[in-house]
């Protein structure tokens, strides 16, 4: 990824308190005036002569102070003034002697040679250090969110908030030549299904009633559909209160995206016409198209719906083997209608025992009662349960000599989270996944529904506005949960880039999907009336997607959490740690909202 400076630094930053930014100034520029302004990143006084590196967002300047151009009120300033404190100057540029140059710095070959400084914004001593000394280890994340002001100030931080503008700038500019038009939807809203918990707000005119923090802007964009706009796209705001990982922030960005009379293929060949931009706009190669696969075709395989193709490790169904084995408990599972499946590790044979109990500890930890483990060695099959399968079952596994063999023998949503688990984990500690490779795949063909395995109960997989696929009305009434949706997902490296899908634009197909999750008609008029309305007073066929720009910025900065491309973002605990948020607040303003706070045993932290 590179964000080129000299795009962000051009002369349109000059102001009337400064002629160039830090980071621009060349050999071109010696022998000129120039007043900086900027933030001392690192001071070194040699007696008599003074250097401040000037920083500001597009680099560092090496200034220079000394007795033959700064005048004694300059150098005493100099020599006085903080790191982190905010400093205007005045001065010379020149060229740097041969041997004093530096080929790691843009501005590595020249010095500015200071005539006047003027300390505008002095500073106390920072938290931490913003310019740590090489090999200095990085405060902890808890400090530096602490002191977000600061965080904010370091390269690393600026260098991804500049990508995330050139991307968002990108996507505008992408969308806005296709025809699509930039609308905003309400923030203050009713309760949106997006599966998450919805943060509330009360209102104070209309005591014990609430509004919801959007989770998406979902149904707003339908009805700009119905409304006739035919196009629209935001870089939308939603918030979700859930669990938090590192790929989750409970306030977090879409690049979302509707448009009308549009298929499955319209949807996505624009999706990836834009990811494809996204991705040169940061220096990143991407193929499109990107290759598909079915949701179906994902678990069978991958044991997930967003494999990370950028190494092999594929599952195979291998229930014959073991059926024909006398190991009773896989007999047992096999008679019950369940299935073996697993993988081959190729140089897996060598993992020590510890190694492969560990993998053990990692199947059960996603569900699996356990982990069958083989090695095919140059004598034969080896591990606990070997003596129990036929003689020639290595090659029946298709196991070759050095390689493992890992089994789980479950119902098949039991078996995939376990198998998926345990081939990521197999990949990272034989470090099986290549640096420079990266892997596009979009997901189809998404079931419907989703069938809670203790009440039956049938939840939605995208969301309740999903149309199902035209070849599986039929399954609606006779097995819903076998019914694929239009829905997908493009998926990279095994993370989810952003899912979408046709919608229903029939009200009364709508009213029977709801019926099918057990939504009834009141609450299906009290949460949805509003689109069901719109959907009977004429709608396109219509259909989008959602893309996580957190997540993509993430990805394309080399950054392994959303909290380093968001600027302001939360602790996995939900907590705003520099402004302190959230807080109590007095108990007036509780009663002004006719709010009073239950009090609940052992709080969150
Ligand atoms: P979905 O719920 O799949 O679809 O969300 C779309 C994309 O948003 C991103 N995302 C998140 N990013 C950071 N933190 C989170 N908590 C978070 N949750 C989701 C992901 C995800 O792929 N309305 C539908 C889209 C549609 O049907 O058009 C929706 O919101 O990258």
């Amino acid at each position: 990824m590179s964000v080129s400076v000299s795009e962000l630094q051009s002369s349109v930053l000059a102001t009337s308190m400064r002629t160039h930014t830090c980071g621009s100034l060349t050999l071109d520029h010696v022998g000129q005036q120039v007043r900086l302004g900027g933030w001392v990143h690192r001071s070194r006084d040699l007696g008599g002569l003074v250097f401040l590196d000037l920083r500001d967002r597009t680099g560092v300047v090496q200034l220079a102070f000394g007795p033959a151009w700064s005048d004694a009120n300059t150098l005493t300033a100099a020599a006085a003034v903080g790191v982190e404190s905010v400093i205007v100057i005045e001065g010379t540029v020149v060229a740097r002697a041969e041997q004093q140059r530096n080929a790691d710095m843009s501005t590595g070959d020249i010095d500015v040679q200071v005539t006047s400084v003027r300390v505008v914004g002095a500073a106390s001593t920072p938290a931490f250090p913003v310019a740590p000394a090489k090999g200095d280890k990085l405060p902890s994340e808890e400090l530096r969110l602490r002191h977000r002001y600061l965080d904010l100030r370091r390269a690393d931080l600026q260098r991804n908030l500049m990508l995330r503008h050139k991307l968002t700038q990108a996507t505008r500019r992408f969308l806005d030549s296709r025809g699509f038009l930039e609308l905003e939807t309400p923030i203050l809203t009713k309760p949106t299904p997006e599966g998450a918990r919805d943060y509330l707000v009360p209102s104070r005119v209309h005591p014990g009633e609430f509004y919801a923090l959007p989770q998406s802007p979902q149904i707003y964009k339908q009805l700009f559909m119905c409304a006739g706009y035919d196009r629209y796209f935001q870089i939308a705001r939603c918030f979700r209160d859930e669990d938090l990982r590192a790929d989750r922030q409970p306030e977090f960005t879409q690049i979302d995206i509707e448009a009308s009379f549009v298929g499955q293929e319209d949807i996505l060949s624009t999706a990836e016409a834009l990811i494809a931009e996204l991705w040169r706009t940061a220096g990143v190669p991407a193929e499109s198209p990107f290759p598909r696969m079915t949701y179906a075709h994902a678990m069978e395989h991958y044991g997930c719906d967003r494999p990370d193709l950028r190494y092999g490790l594929e599952l195979h169904d291998v229930t014959p083997v073991f059926a024909a084995s006398e190991l009773s408990f896989v007999q047992a599972a096999i008679a019950r209608g369940e299935r073996v499946r697993g993988l081959r590790v190729p140089g897996g044979a060598a993992l020590s025992r510890k190694q492969t109990d560990d993998l053990e500890i990692v199947a059960k930890g996603a569900g699996a009662s356990g982990l069958i483990v083989v090695k095919r060695t140059e004598t034969g099959l080896d591990g606990k349960v070997a003596k129990f399968l036929a003689a020639d079952a290595a090659d029946q596994l298709g196991l070759a000599v050095g390689e493992l063999g890992l089994y789980v023998a479950a119902p098949d949503h039991v078996a995939s989270p376990a198998l998926d688990r345990v081939r990521q984990t197999v990949a990272q500690r034989l470090e099986l996944i290549p640096s420079d490779v990266h892997a596009f795949v979009v997901v189809t063909d998404f079931p419907m529904f989703e069938k809670d395995p203790n009440t039956g109960a049938l939840g939605a997989v995208h969301h309740p506005f999903t149309a199902p696929h035209p070849e599986d009305l039929a399954l609606l009434d006779s097995a819903p949960e076998r019914a694929r949706a239009l829905a997908y997902d493009i998926v990279y490296d095994g993370l989810e880039l952003g899912g979408g899908s046709i919608r229903i634009s029939d009200s009364a197909l709508q009213a029977r999907i709801f019926s099918l999750l057990g939504i009834d008609d009141v609450t299906a008029q009290a949460r949805f009336g509003f689109l069901l309305e719109a959907l009977r007073a004429g709608a396109p066929p219509h259909g989008g997607i959602a893309f996580g720009l957190d997540r993509i910025t993430m990805l394309l900065a080399g950054a392994t959490s959303l909290r380093d491309v968001i600027a302001f973002p939360k602790t996995t605990a939900a907590r705003a740690l520099f402004e302190g948020a959230p807080s109590p607040v007095p108990a007036a303003d509780l009663l002004e909202l006719s709010l009073a706070v239950a009090s609940r045993s052992g709080g969150n932290a």
